[in-house]
């Protein structure tokens, strides 16, 4: 079992390259079982999510070729309109696919998701949406069964502006005839993304990034080839290591202008961030003063996904915080790994209390989910001592090579096989 090890107390400097957004090419991988032909994908991530979801394509009947970072989808002839309990426990987007595959068979059957356990995380939003299309849908077993024989455009008010339950209704809305509305959609910058891409094979959407989403339907989608946005939860990660370390770092091909919660949260206390095109250049003294109040909240919010990335500098910045996590009810699994080393933290419901500590220690803890292992991964490098972390295939999840950029960096870290 691979774990990661770090050495605290390194300063980082230096430049890195982010890669496309998990987060958006898992709507998109899910869009193109819309498209009947040839779907061409650039800076293909090594993403274990996505390889995931490029599996489940393949068992759909989608054929895949990856040269060097592009991935090339033949999605001329897929076959097969269910996704098993053994694919869809491995990611969660298995769920995103439910739109289009009904988009592209009328008929979908789709195993419960995978994912992150930070939550509850029903799919009532997008079953109730795709009921609002004229979508009949049997929960039974385990397995969403849909017939969408029958499926037409139609009004869809979100309770709640759900990230996926926005981009599957989007998807089932391009092929449906006449026209889809979302109310209360999503504005996250990958929902954009998704727009984009299936407008370019053909789709006729407009609105994503706004509440209110329109979709007039079409008979087909093309081929299509695309580059998918950069991952602002990995830019976003880095800036927080930056933050804490101390030192002066360059990240290239990001899009600042999704990463302004947290700019407007790091900048001038302690750290000086100059953005320019796409680049951010963010210099750190290390020794931050605790922000008083962070609420997580959907984009343009403060990304929840940077929730224990923020935690872990809060820990050790002068004074007193509180974080409340608004997006997912148990996010809050890597405060017990934090404590282990060394952190003052108190847990009262949604809300924590983190009082900055002069020092973390090394110790040996385990990655809980996705961004809680970012966030001990960050702890790791201002700890004294070493750090080990474990169940680090939760890491993988979502960054390519954790280990391998912050190395590049300077940073004591490596991976190692026990
Ligand atoms: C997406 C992101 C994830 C991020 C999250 C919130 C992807 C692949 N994943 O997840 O990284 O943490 O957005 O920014 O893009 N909800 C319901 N009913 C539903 C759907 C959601 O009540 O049918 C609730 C959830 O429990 C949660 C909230 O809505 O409390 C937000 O979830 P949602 O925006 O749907 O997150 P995901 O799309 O799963």
């Amino acid at each position: 079992m691979d774990k990661i090890l770090i050495k605290g107390g390194r300063q980082l400097f230096g430049e890195l390259d982010i890669s496309s957004a998990k987060n958006a090419y898992l709507p998109i991988l899910a869009g193109s079982i819309l498209c009947s032909g040839n779907v061409t994908l650039h800076k293909y991530p090594k993403f274990d999510d996505v390889t995931n979801m490029v599996e489940i394509l393949e068992n759909l009947g989608g054929k895949k070729n990856i040269v060097d970072n592009t991935l090339f989808l033949d999605m001329k002839n897929l076959t097969n309109f269910e996704i098993p309990k053994e694919l869809a426990c491995l990611t969660r987007s298995s769920i995103f696919s439910l739109g289009s595959i009904l988009g592209r068979f009328k008929y979908a059957k789709v195993a419960y998701p995978g994912g992150c356990e930070i939550g509850a995380r029903p799919i009532d939003l997008h079953i109730k949406g795709l009921q609002a299309l004229n979508v009949k849908v049997v929960d039974r077993r385990g397995y969403l069964t849909c017939d969408g024989r029958d499926m037409v455009g139609g009004n869809v008010h979100l309770d709640f502006p759900s990230v996926g339950a926005t981009e599957n209704i989007m998807m089932a809305g391009v092929l449906a005839k006449g026209k889809t509305k979302i109310y209360n959609a999503a504005k996250e910058p990958e929902i954009v993304d998704l727009q984009n891409f299936l407008n370019k094979a053909g789709a006729k959407i407009k609105g994503a990034g706004t509440s209110t989403i329109s979709i007039e339907g079409v008979k087909n989608l093309y081929d299509v080839e695309y580059t998918p946005v950069p991952d602002r939860i990995i830019a976003g990660t880095y800036l927080i290591a930056t933050a804490m370390c101390g030192g002066d770092v360059t990240l290239n091909g990001v899009r600042p202008e999704h990463l302004q919660s947290l700019i407007s949260k790091l900048d001038n206390n302690s750290c000086k961030i100059v953005t320019k095109g796409d680049k951010i250049r963010l210099s750190s003294s290390g020794r931050f003063n605790s922000i008083d109040k962070i609420e997580t909240m959907p984009y343009p919010g403060f990304p929840t996904d940077l929730q224990p990335q923020i935690m872990a500098l809060q820990t050790i910045s002068k004074g007193t915080s509180l974080i409340v996590e608004n997006l997912f009810e148990t996010r809050f699994k890597h405060t017990v790994e934090l404590v282990k080393m060394g952190a003052d933290i108190l847990i009262e419901g949604r809300s924590a209390i983190i009082k900055g500590v002069n020092k973390l220690y090394g110790a040996e803890v385990v990655a809980t989910d996705l961004r809680g292992g970012a966030g001990l991964v960050l702890a790791g490098l201002v700890a004294d001592g070493y750090t080990t972390i474990s169940n680090i295939g939760q890491i993988n999840r979502g960054y390519e090579n954790i280990e391998q950029d912050l190395h590049s960096l300077g940073a004591d870290i490596k991976r190692i096989s026990l």
